[in-house]
């Protein structure tokens, strides 16, 4: 059990920098066909975080999440990639019910207790979320790989990331960086408050923020995962058809993170994730290659990103305070120009010059 393995190191990609590029994955989803339509409610097309489907008078959203190990602790691996897997369900506004694990495992190299733990990692935080894990399917595979499958419902009608409207504040309910910590910890440079903080927030569920979110109304959400904070705001904006302007210095990265960027700790898919969405991007002339990969990072498990009207902004950023999360306004949402440029990035403050 105490046996020292680094569970990182049987993974070739860094938790969500596994992710197929939103490039080839376009290319494949154009090619799948539905005949049975009738229920859909929110399917692929969407790109939302998760599915609804109706059963009778009752919508139902569903999602999918697994990914490899991105901190070399088993339980703790258990308790990100549990999170993570909830957190569709929650950008939705929904509530979880019930789960099912995906699991793959090498377990001709790894002892089955680090599994164990894998798993017990998963059902402490189900169990946080208040739901039951009913059960799942295993695989052998050299890359251990977890992550949930849940069911949930929605309250009222689903959150879309596609509804946000011209005039409305954007709020970020977690730091950044967990992408380029998570990398650093593979290449074992990461200090051991990284590691903890990284852990914190990634086992942090959007429970919380969701229910305020509900609470209060907002008009469009979505989860940051893989795709990085641009990736996912351009997403929000081209379903939305509208643009969004936010600034650099009033978005928070753990810490450590902007150190090891700016000493080349960038993942992989962080870089894809920026050549992808550089063309609808107008970056201000002072924002050097460093920043624009902090903007793009790959995040697991990381915060909401909430679209709210102006009149419902300060509740919304009372009960967030109030409750612990964090809430960052990083911008607001802008009519669309005919140039195409879905987010315009600006830096103003001096706050990360001396590191940069
Ligand atoms: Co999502
Ligand atoms: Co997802
Ligand atoms: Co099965």
């Amino acid at each position: 059990m105490k046996e020292n393995i680094k569970l990182t190191r049987f993974s070739s990609g860094a938790g969500w920098a596994c992710k197929l590029s939103p490039e080839d994955l376009s290319q494949v989803l154009r090619n799948l066909n539905n005949t049975n339509t009738d229920n859909i409610q929110i399917d692929f097309s969407s790109f939302d975080d998760a599915a609804a489907f109706n059963i009778d008078k009752t919508t139902i959203l569903q999602t999918v999440d697994f990914f490899t190990p991105i901190v070399d602790d088993p339980y703790d691996f258990g308790r990100i990639a549990a999170a993570n897997s909830l957190s569709d369900i929650y950008a939705m506004g929904g509530e979880p019910k019930f789960a099912l694990n995906i699991v793959a495992f090498p377990s001709d190299d790894l002892s089955m207790d680090i599994l164990t733990e894998i798993l017990r990692g998963g059902v402490d935080v189900a169990n946080k979320a208040g739901i039951p894990i009913l059960g799942g399917h295993s695989i052998k595979d050299k890359e251990p790989k977890y992550g949930l499958v849940v069911t949930g419902i929605p309250n009222g009608i689903p959150i879309k990331n596609s509804t946000a409207n011209i005039g409305d504040s954007l709020i970020l309910t977690k730091p950044l960086g967990l992408g380029i910590i998570s990398t650093a910890i593979k290449k074992e440079i990461a200090t051991e408050k990284m590691i903890n903080d990284a852990v914190k927030i990634m086992t942090t569920l959007n429970k919380t923020a969701s229910e305020i979110m509900n609470e209060v109304g907002v008009n469009a959400c979505t989860d940051i995962t893989g795709y990085g904070l641009l990736g996912h705001l351009l997403e929000m904006c081209k379903g939305s058809g509208t643009s969004a302007h936010i600034e650099f210095n009033k978005i928070d990265f753990i810490d450590g993170s902007i150190e090891c960027a700016s000493n080349g700790v960038i993942p992989g898919g962080t870089k894809r994730n920026y050549d992808f969405v550089k063309k609808f991007i107008d970056f201000s002339e002072n924002l050097n290659q460093t920043k624009k990969y902090l903007l793009a990072d790959a995040q697991t498990s990381g915060g909401l990103l909430i679209s709210v009207s102006n009149s419902k902004y300060n509740k919304l950023n009372d009960m967030l305070l109030a409750s612990n999360c964090s809430s960052m306004k990083i911008g607001e949402i802008k009519k669309l120009e005919e140039n195409n440029k879905y987010i315009t990035v600006k830096w103003i403050s001096e706050k990360y010059s001396y590191k940069l």
